[in-house]
């Protein structure tokens, strides 16, 4: 399919958030939104509240996306990348980016008509592993290591969505390793680049945003736009604030998995 070239704006990323924890009046129109393999997917989720939560966050993906494009939300087809980054697929470039990060009952998009970008949120919950040194590098620890213990989580968070940002825009997945490459975490001015293994220029090509989000949670956007500024447009009303969720700690275990996984898979 031949997809309409849309106009965002180099000065600008749009940013959408809505609630996985949508009414079952409401699921039809998304259902029936997703492909075969999405609703597949759907139905492998073994906790029905994931499963919904899954097609509230492809629906309205679909959605989002289909509206700018002017193409009905279960006509768009999606293209992977190796690490399995969606894309619109079609003939020729895809006239737009995105990227989609949940957490909870909570989903933010980011959408550019010219720039690779990353998303990513997260709740600040409480968790007892020692993360930042199985995932920071070194900078990031030595700076984390000066910040006052009242204001070690959200440093902690800040760091962790920027880097997840990042590595999302990348494209690359975890097989860029988290140690070839430093950001900020500081809560003032926007967040940077300070780092990137062997590109010498990537701290000016890159551009940080932070997300204001409702309270508990951090976000960041990450975008190659090659020294244009850019800022957040916020579609879709301000943010809301997400239904209370029962607030245990965090636990970031399949993804330590997964990326201790990784890790071996890339020594072999
Ligand atoms: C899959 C990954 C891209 C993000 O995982 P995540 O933080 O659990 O999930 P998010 O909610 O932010 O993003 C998920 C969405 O990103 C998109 N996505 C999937 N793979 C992607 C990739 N390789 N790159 C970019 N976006 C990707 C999809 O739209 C996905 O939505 P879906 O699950 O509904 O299909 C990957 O980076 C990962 O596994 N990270 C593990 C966390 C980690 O070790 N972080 C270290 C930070 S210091």
């Amino acid at each position: 399919m031949q997809l309409k070239p849309v106009s965002i704006g180099a000065g600008t990323i749009d940013v959408w958030q809505w609630s996985l924890d949508v009414p079952l009046e409401a699921l039809p129109p998304l259902v029936s939104a997703l492909n075969e393999a999405e609703f597949a997917r759907a139905s492998r989720f073994v906790h029905e509240q994931h499963r919904l939560r899954f097609i509230a966050g492809r629906g309205r993906l679909r959605a989002i996306l289909g509206s700018y494009l002017d193409v009905a939300a279960n006509r768009l087809a999606f293209s992977y990348n190796a690490f399995g980054k969606p894309r619109l697929a079609g003939r020729g470039e895809p006239p737009l980016h995105f990227n989609l990060s949940h957490s909870g009952p909570t989903a933010v998009l980011a959408v550019s008509d010219r720039y690779q970008l990353g998303i990513d949120i997260e709740r600040v919950l409480p968790f007892r592993e020692n993360l930042a040194e199985h995932f920071f590098s070194g900078a990031e620890n030595e700076a984390l290591k000066v910040v006052p213990a009242q204001d070690y989580l959200g440093a902690f968070f800040r760091c962790w969505t920027r880097k997840e940002a990042f590595v999302k825009a990348h494209g690359a997945g975890l097989s860029l390793p988290l140690e070839s490459f430093d950001v900020t975490i500081d809560p003032v001015g926007e967040p940077r680049l300070l780092r990137l293994d062997g590109v010498d220029d990537a701290p000016a090509q890159w551009q940080f945003l932070n997300l204001t989000l409702p309270r508990g949670y951090v976000g960041a956007v990450a975008a190659l736009t090659a020294g244009n500024a850019v800022s957040l447009n916020y579609r879709g009303g301000t943010l809301q604030p997400a239904r209370r969720e029962r607030r245990g700690a965090w636990r970031p275990a399949a993804r330590i998995e997964r990326h201790q996984a990784l890790s071996r898979a890339s020594r072999i």
